[in-house]
């Protein structure tokens, strides 16, 4: 490997393409998910061990509620499930879990099981998983306002003081900027994702629906990020 080979600290993935890998294969949209867990799943292992500091994955949008009963209540038990069965595969993994989202109108076993998750791996010293679940990310910023504007109303903090850094550290979950975002499955759009995160990301977006985005190519997007030239609004240095 080259010396200069840059690992990116922040990966976000937005999970696209469950639905079309399924149809392609004549099976019905939960099977797509339930692979797409699976390929997370392999994932995070390679990602921890590749020493990504932070994996933001887009989960479940505030929109996605709209879609039929039956897939929203496939992915709800979806996550239920795994999140009680696959928690002591991640806490041994060292895998630090936290979610970025609304509580509203999530179901009270979902929450809790999100807060046992967050609360079982807080002092993990691995990958930091942020799973986007019920989360926009317009919510996001307008949640992030209140709780500033709050804490100027107390006095804990002058309106002086409020800059990028401060707002950075009031969204969801206090994590650095996003250096690689990926949207598998084609589509060209940020939908909402950490909006506030991207500001200066790469983007990449692959053809490859989502169940199908194994360690390889992960390693193909690594590949792609050391090809960018990141100048964060500054001149060309090459
Ligand atoms: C988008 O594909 C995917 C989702 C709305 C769900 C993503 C969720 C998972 C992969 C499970 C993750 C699990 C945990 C525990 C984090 P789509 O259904 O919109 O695909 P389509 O555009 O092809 O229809």
């Amino acid at each position: 490997m080259e010396e200069d080979y840059k690992i990116p600290t922040h990966v976000g993935i937005i999970l696209d393409g469950n639905g079309r890998w399924a149809k392609e294969k004549g099976l019905i949209r939960s099977a797509g998910h339930k692979a797409g867990y699976e390929a997370l799943r392999k994932l995070v292992r390679y990602i921890n061990d590749k020493g990504v500091k932070v994996l933001s994955v887009y989960a479940f949008s505030t929109e996605n509620f709209k879609r039929s009963e039956e897939e929203v209540s496939y992915l709800m038990n979806l996550f239920l499930k795994v999140f009680k069965k696959d928690l002591a595969e991640f806490n041994d993994n060292n895998v630090k879990v936290l979610f970025s989202g609304r509580k509203e109108p999530l179901a009270d076993d979902v929450w809790e099981a999100m807060q046992e998750m967050e609360k079982t791996t807080e002092n993990n010293t691995g990958l930091i998983l942020n799973i986007c679940l019920n989360y926009g990310g317009q919510a996001e910023i307008v949640d992030a306002t209140k709780k500033i504007v709050d804490k100027v109303l107390n006095g804990e903090i002058s309106k002086e003081e409020i800059n990028e850094e401060l707002f950075r550290q009031n969204l969801y979950k206090d994590l650095p900027p996003m250096d690689l975002m990926i949207r598998t499955s084609g589509e060209v759009r940020i939908s909402n994702f950490m909006l506030y995160e991207i500001a200066y990301a790469e983007m990449y977006f692959p053809k490859t629906y989502f169940p199908d985005f194994d360690e390889k190519e992960f390693d193909i997007a690594i590949d792609v990020y050391n090809k960018r030239d990141r100048r964060f609004g500054g001149i060309k240095n090459k």
